[in-house]
């Protein structure tokens, strides 16, 4: 029998292994030099949980199953909710403002394609207790601090943000009743990832009203924030939505991360528990999607039963931030590194090998050996092969003396040493 890997599903043979795990050393020092602390919830969830407040697109997206008492379950397509249901369990104990990070593995029915698959890692940062244009640019700064760290550059990639809350308030305005404001979130949302024609097409099938059509033209047709905020006939609330997002902008500015972010009127994000300020990271090439999205999320605790909390933030995921390393030629190679490398000038003094391999592992020292039994040379040539720091040669000299040669692979010297002085400080060697 020979079956193939479920589709959209993920093998990590050690080269991806190694690059995953970069790629999550570089979250976690990222989010923790940002004060963040880290959490975690379960692959499952209750289905009303995921359902309740994400939206359509999200639960059309579901890996759902019933448990054995008939229990309506899904595995987890986003951390958000589990996050809103884990602070509302504790909200009284827990210190605010609340600054948690998160990488959990999710899952999601989409249709595999290039940089989105059925199961990814999404690394989280989230503020919550803070209503803040501040910590609203906060969010965005440190989303920038990893891009930083993985060395993209503002020519590279662009932070793209708007407010939700003044989208709204110009759809208002425009004449859009609350539910064709929805409507437009979800037409917007799509707008960047299907055909003109289609999105057209679309446009003219949900919004039957030329004048609501035109008003949705004119809205997105804006370039830059000033441009907004300079029309006179502003409502009250389109103009308070946009001195909030401008603050953010400002903040951002303060932070020195300005030069990797833009306005942009078209990102509404698909998830619809989004009340604020909203952002995506793309690719300026424009190849890839979305590698990040976020935004302001003030009413998802009250919704999933808890008090009133304000709250923002973001999730990275995993695929197309490697996919655009990978193309910059960013991405690390697999290093396969050994401290030390045992090696017997003799095949006779194997055991003697493998004492100084259990030594040197005793005390915390990572040493590898051959399981050949062949010349000093082809050793050599395997320690190399392993990415040895240096190799420990054992000889006939190691028995009636007790003395090992050490070699160092990068300088290429050789010393010789008692094996014991070597083995109660390795370093001593060559200093
Ligand atoms: P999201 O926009 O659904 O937001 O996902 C964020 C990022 O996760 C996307 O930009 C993308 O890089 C990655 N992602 C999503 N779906 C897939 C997929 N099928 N395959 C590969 N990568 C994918 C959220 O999930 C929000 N809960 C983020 C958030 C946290 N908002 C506030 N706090």
């Amino acid at each position: 029998m020979k079956l193939s890997r479920v589709k959209g599903m993920r093998d990590f043979y050690p080269e991806q292994m190694f690059q995953r795990r970069w790629l999550e050393d570089l979250w976690r020092q990222v989010s923790l030099r940002n004060g963040f602390v880290e959490y975690d919830g379960p692959i499952l969830e209750h289905l009303e949980l995921l359902t309740a407040k994400s939206g359509q697109e999200i639960v059309e997206q579901l890996f759902s199953l019933t448990d054995r008492a008939g229990r309506d379950l899904a595995i987890r397509p986003e951390i958000t909710p589990t996050l809103a249901r884990m602070v509302n369990q504790r909200v009284e104990s827990l210190a605010k403002p609340i600054r948690w990070f998160s990488i959990p593995r999710l899952c999601r029915t989409e249709q595999p394609q290039r940089g989105r698959l059925r199961e990814f890692f999404q690394w989280n940062i989230d503020i919550l207790g803070v209503d803040s244009a501040v910590a609203d640019a906060e969010c965005i700064f440190v989303a920038v601090d990893l891009l930083r760290a993985v060395g993209l550059k503002a020519e590279d990639v662009v932070v793209r943000i708007s407010s939700r809350e003044l989208l709204a308030a110009m759809l208002k305005e425009a004449g859009f009743s609350a539910e064709q404001v929805d409507t437009a979130y979800r037409l917007l949302d799509k707008q960047g990832k299907i055909a003109a024609e289609a999105f057209e097409a679309q446009l003219q099938q949900v919004l039957t009203d030329e004048k609501l059509r035109e008003g949705l033209r004119r809205i997105t047709s804006y370039r830059t924030l000033e441009e907004i905020m300079s029309q006179t006939g502003l409502s009250s609330q389109s103009r308070a939505a946009g001195e909030r997002l401008a603050e953010v902008f400002s903040v951002l500015k303060t932070l020195g991360v300005a030069d990797y972010c833009s306005f942009d009127i078209g990102i509404v994000r698909g998830l619809a528990y989004y009340t604020g300020m909203v952002f995506e990271i793309f690719d300026r090439a424009g190849k890839f999607r979305a590698m990040c999205g976020g935004g302001r999320f003030d009413d998802l605790l009250k919704a999933l039963g808890g008090p009133s909390m304000p709250a923002v933030g973001f999730g990275v995921g995993d695929v197309i931030l490697t996919e655009v390393l990978a193309e910059k030629g960013l991405l690390p190679e697999t290093a396969k590194t050994s401290e030390f490398y045992i090696i017997d000038a003799d095949a006779s003094l194997f055991n003697k090998v493998l004492e100084v391999v259990a030594r040197l592992r005793a005390s915390g020292r990572g040493s590898e050996f051959s399981y050949k039994r062949t010349s000093l040379g082809k050793q050599l040539k395997a320690a190399a092969a392993a990415g040895a720091r240096r190799c420990v040669i054992v000889g006939q000299e190691t028995t009636d003396e007790g003395l090992v040669s050490i070699k160092d692979m990068a300088s290429g010297k050789q010393e010789r040493v008692l094996l014991e002085k070597f083995l109660s400080n390795p370093e001593q060697v060559f200093e």
